[in-house]
C-alpha cells in the first residue's frame, strides 16, 4: 500500500473550537474552502487535508493514526488517553478555548469540601478523569456516565451532582448548580499520534509546528530599529528588554554611525523609547512582527 503523503488535520466541525482553530490554521498559511456539510477540505497551498468531525472523535482518529494532527480540548484528549499505553501526545496548548472540568452541586446542597462528595452520584461525560480524581482523594462516589445534557441530571433525579465543563458558568447558573471543585484546567491543544511520521509528512509536520509557534508565541514580540553613533551603542544595548536578539549594521558612507535591529519581547513603551533616545538613538521605529522563523 502506498504511504499517505498528505498531512491530515482533524478539527471540530462546529462548536466552540471551530472558528479559532480555522483562524489559527489560516495564520499558519493554510487556507481551506469551508463548505457547510463537507467532511474533507483540501488546502491548495500545502499538501494538507482537513477533516471536520465531532470533537469527541478526534482523540481516536489520532490514536488510530488516521490523522496526523488534531485541535481538540485537553479534557477530551485526557479522557480518551486515560489508562492508555501509547496515548496521543499533547504538542502545544493553543491559548484559546480555556475552560475547566468542575464538580458542581445543587445550590441548596450542603457541600463544602471533597469529603462531602462521599457516596454521591456524580453525572459526567468524563468518567475516567472523574474516577481517577475521586480515587486520588479517596472519595468513594458513584460515577454516572452520560453522553450529554449532564447539567440536568440532578433535576431529573438521576444524579446528585455533576462533573462538567464550565466556561462562563452560565450553564451552571441556569441550572441552579454551584461549582465546588476543579478536576482539570482545560484549553484547546494541538495533539498528535504517539508515533511521529517520517518522510515528507514528517517534514511538513515540523514545518507547520514552526509556523504555529511563530503564529502563537511572538505576538508580543516587536522589532525595534534605530540609528546611533557607535560610541552610544553599549548604553543603548543595556536599555533593551532582556533576551532581545540584536544585529548591528554599519551605515554606508557614514563612518561611526550604526543601525541597530532588535527583536524584543519585553517593554518598548514610550518611556523606554525616550530613555533609549536620551542614550543617543535616533530614528527609532517599533514594528509589529507578523511572522517569524528563528
Ligand atoms: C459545555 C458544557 C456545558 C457548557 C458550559 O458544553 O457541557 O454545557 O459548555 O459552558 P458555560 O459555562 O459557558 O455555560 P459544549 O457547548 O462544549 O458542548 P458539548 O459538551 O455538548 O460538546
Ligand atoms: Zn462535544
Amino acid at each position: 500500500m502506498k504511504a499517505r503523503d498528505r498531512l491530515r488535520i482533524a478539527v471540530q466541525k462546529s462548536g466552540r473550537l471551530s472558528d479559532p482553530a480555522f483562524d489559527l490554521l489560516e495564520r499558519c498559511g493554510l487556507s481551506f474552502e469551508r463548505g457547510s456539510d463537507r467532511l474533507f477540505c483540501f488546502s491548495e497551498s500545502e499538501p494538507v487535508d482537513l477533516l471536520l468531525v465531532r470533537d469527541d472523535d478526534i482523540p481516536a482518529l489520532l490514536a488510530q493514526g488516521a490523522c496526523d494532527l488534531g485541535i481538540v480540548g485537553r479534557n477530551k484528549l485526557n479522557e480518551f488517553s486515560s489508562g492508555m499505553i501509547e496515548p496521543p501526545r499533547e504538542l502545544r496548548a493553543l491559548g484559546f478555548g480555556a475552560c475547566r472540568l468542575a464538580i458542581a452541586v445543587p445550590r441548596e446542597l450542603d457541600c463544602d469540601d471533597v469529603q462531602a462528595l462521599q457516596d454521591l452520584r456524580i453525572a459526567t461525560s468524563h468518567p475516567k478523569l472523574l474516577a481517577r480524581w475521586l480515587e486520588e482523594r479517596e472519595v468513594s462516589a458513584t460515577v454516572v456516565t452520560l453522553s450529554g445534557s449532564v447539567e440536568i441530571a440532578p433535576r431529573l433525579g438521576t444524579a446528585d451532582a455533576v462533573c462538567d465543563l464550565v466556561q462562563s458558568g452560565a450553564t451552571l447558573a441556569a441550572n441552579r448548580l454551584r461549582e465546588v471543585e476543579t478536576v482539570l484546567q482545560s484549553t484547546a491543544v494541538l495533539a498528535a499520534p504517539a508515533i511521529v511520521p517520517e518522510g515528507a509528512r514528517g517534514e511538513l509536520l515540523a514545518l507547520l509546528l514552526a509556523r504555529l509557534d511563530s503564529a502563537t508565541h511572538p505576538r508580543a514580540a516587536r522589532l525595534l530599529m534605530l540609528r546611533s553613533a557607535r560610541d552610544c551603542l553599549n548604553s543603548i544595548l543595556r536599555l533593551l528588554p532582556p533576551a532581545s536578539r540584536t544585529s548591528v549594521l554599519d551605515v554606508v558612507g557614514q563612518p561611526g554611525q550604526v543601525m541597530l535591529q532588535a527583536w524584543c519581547a519585553g517593554d518598548l513603551g514610550w518611556r523606554k523609547l525616550e530613555e533609549i533616545k536620551r542614550a543617543g538613538a535616533r530614528e527609532l521605529f517599533v514594528l509589529p512582527v507578523e511572522k517569524a522563523l528563528a
